[in-house]
């Protein structure tokens, strides 16, 4: 993937102003929401029995917490996402056994959450870089499964 110079500076600016808990927790909590059978990978969990449940679940927020620090891995090596994420695509894979559409879901979540967070600053501009960056993580995510 190559990136343009504008995109490399959307990418870095957006990210500098994102609150990890609070961005990682709302998109984990729309994706358990939205694609409910993505619950049973977090049994472990505890209460995910309605949306309040959800977006009140300790361990929620700090798993939305993880997943979005990964994101931050990904910004810092933007030009070798593939093999920064090689050892999380395995675990996906073979340990976790999760479906890899599922990564999709979670960028599209992911995508909603940057958008309603940043407002008029999320131009369309701003919206394709991410977007292309989203698609990047998730194909990197997938790169493991065979
Ligand atoms: C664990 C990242 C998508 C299910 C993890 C961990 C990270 C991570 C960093 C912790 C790994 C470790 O402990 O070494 C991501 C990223 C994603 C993504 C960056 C996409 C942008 C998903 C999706 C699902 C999922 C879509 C399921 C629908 C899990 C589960 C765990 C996990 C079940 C273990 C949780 C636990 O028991 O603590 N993920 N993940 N992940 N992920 Fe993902």
């Amino acid at each position: 993937v190559n990136w343009t110079v504008t995109e490399r500076k959307t990418i870095n600016s957006i990210w500098a102003k994102v609150h990890i808990e609070e961005v990682g927790t709302q998109a984990l909590v729309r994706l358990l929401v939205v694609y409910p059978w993505t619950q049973r990978y977090f049994s472990t969990f505890g209460n995910l029995s309605n949306p309040a449940a959800i977006a009140g679940n300790a361990k929620v927020h700090e798993h939305g917490k993880t997943v979005l620090t990964a994101v931050g891995e990904a910004v810092r090596h933007m030009d070798d996402v593939k093999s920064t994420f090689a050892k999380l695509s395995k675990l996906h894979s073979e340990k976790l056994h999760v479906d890899p559409d599922n990564f999709k879901h979670l960028g599209d979540c992911l995508s909603i959450v940057l958008a309603a967070t940043f407002g008029h600053a999320y131009t369309p501009d701003v919206q394709a870089a991410w977007q292309k960056f989203i698609a990047v993580i998730v194909s990197a995510l997938s790169s493991q499964y065979h």
